[in-house]
């Protein structure tokens, strides 16, 4: 258990502990859609359900994800799993002090914050499972930085949102063009860790507004997962059931990374935005924060050239809410609009990364491309 997470995620692939490492989207939103019928609750489908009952199974995935995260551990450092999945029920003493500090921190939020989730898992640990209690000179006289994907931006009052979005339609190449770019399907490849970090062949059919349909062909099987404008399922093998459907901020983040392929829509998709800056890498960004009612927000970080290059959301969970990252670089011309050909999902759990070859516009595209994907099944 002495591990950071970089060294044992690797280091558990090797060994082939290809598990479920959590969700790959976190989300814009929380009290999105309530679970749609017939998803179902982590008590239901899990073993050994004692704490984190009554959430849906993609969020109890993103708790997971949040344990991991805030202690820098991987899935095996608290699990007694290996290749065999049913091993993640088997309580082991560092999940008997998991369930125990679970506990502790609703009680710290229920009799000090109203019932507000202020203090979760990372609160304390900070990417460490050894909290100190010692405060840190190293740290206090350090060099200041802001983290660029905080909730809380620093608001730009130089800069309006119009500004930003405009210099963005410009940059894609005229807001016209943008417009008339309504689906599109693009081959390429796909690494992450449930395919060793290893390249496989992947295809994604986008149709707007907001359709989305990414196939990964992994040696063995196809992992699907689609956002069909409502509703949101993946097929994949790495999760813990067959079928997932998406619930909550997951849901809402599938959306908002299908609207980014046709970004002629995304002002309209949000009630309010506010513009900050930011530095990425040592550069200037400018920030423009999006929200829905009763959602989390979601950041979009725009380059001195004005494209879109990272996008930031979150899901709430039941211990706190988890981020999610998506790089986008290389940009090219399709059909004279700017499409990033290279994108980098960064999630609690890991990075995926997604590198086009071929994105065909303007193909027309069988609506049972989006349609609820059947259960994943070995070839
Ligand atoms: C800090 C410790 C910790 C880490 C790290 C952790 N878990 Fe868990 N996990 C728990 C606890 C605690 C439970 C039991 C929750 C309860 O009783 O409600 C659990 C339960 C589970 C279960 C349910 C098993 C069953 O059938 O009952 C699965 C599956 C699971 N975890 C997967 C994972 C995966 C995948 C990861 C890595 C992304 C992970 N966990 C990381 C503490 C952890
Ligand atoms: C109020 C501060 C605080 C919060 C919040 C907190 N922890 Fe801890 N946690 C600690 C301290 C302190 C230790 C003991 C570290 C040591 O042994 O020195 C610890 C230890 C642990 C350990 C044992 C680590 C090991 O392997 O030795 C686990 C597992 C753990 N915490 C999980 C969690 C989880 C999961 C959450 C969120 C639900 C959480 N903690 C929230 C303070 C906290």
């Amino acid at each position: 258990m002495k591990f950071g997470w970089r060294h044992t995620i690797s280091g558990a692939i090797g060994v082939g502990i290809v598990c479920w490492l959590g969700l790959v989207v976190s989300a814009a939103g929380q009290t999105a859609p309530a679970p749609a019928e017939g998803v179902q609750m982590s008590e239901n489908f899990f073993k050994n359900i004692q704490v984190l009952k009554g959430i849906p199974v993609d969020e109890f995935m993103d708790a997971m994800g949040m344990f991991s995260s805030s202690l820098g551990y991987d899935c095996a450092s608290c699990h007694a799993s290996g290749t065999d999945r049913s091993r993640f029920a088997v309580t082991t003493p560092a999940i008997t002090r998991a369930r125990g500090m679970i506990a502790m921190v609703n009680n710290i939020n229920r009799m000090y914050f109203g019932g507000q989730p202020r203090v979760t898992c990372f609160t304390c640990h900070r990417t460490t499972y050894k909290p100190d209690a010692i405060p840190s000179l190293e740290a206090q006289y350090a060099a200041l930085t802001d983290d660029p994907n905080a909730m809380t931006i620093l608001a730009d009052k130089r800069t309006t949102v119009d500004q930003v979005f405009d210099k963005y339609m410009t940059a894609l190449g005229g807001a016209d063009r943008a417009a008339r770019l309504t689906s599109y399907v693009a081959k390429g490849t796909y690494a992450g860790f449930n395919t060793g970090g290893g390249e496989v062949p992947v295809e994604i059919y986008a149709k707007a507004p907001d359709q989305r349909a990414q196939i990964s062909r992994l040696p063995d099987s196809d992992n699907v997962k689609i956002f069909d404008g409502r509703s949101g399922w993946a097929a994949e093998g790495w999760r813990p059931m067959p079928l997932l459907e998406f619930t909550g901020g997951n849901l809402s983040g599938m959306k908002v990374d299908a609207m980014v392929a046709f970004p002629a829509g995304i002002q309209k998709a949000f009630s309010q935005w506010q513009v900050g800056s930011a530095l990425i890498d040592d550069k200037g960004v400018q920030v423009l924060q999006g929200t829905r009612p009763g959602e989390l927000p979601v950041n979009f970080y725009f380059d001195d050239t004005g494209l879109l290059v990272r996008q930031v959301r979150w899901n709430k969970t039941s211990v706190g809410t988890v981020p999610t990252q998506i790089d986008y670089s290389d940009y090219r011309d399709v059909a004279g609009v700017k499409v990033p050909f290279k994108l980098l999902m960064t999630w609690t759990d890991g990075q995926n990364s997604f590198s086009l070859t071929e994105v065909r516009p303007n193909v027309a595209i069988e609506a049972s491309r989006f349609a609820k994907p059947a259960p994943f099944q070995r070839k």
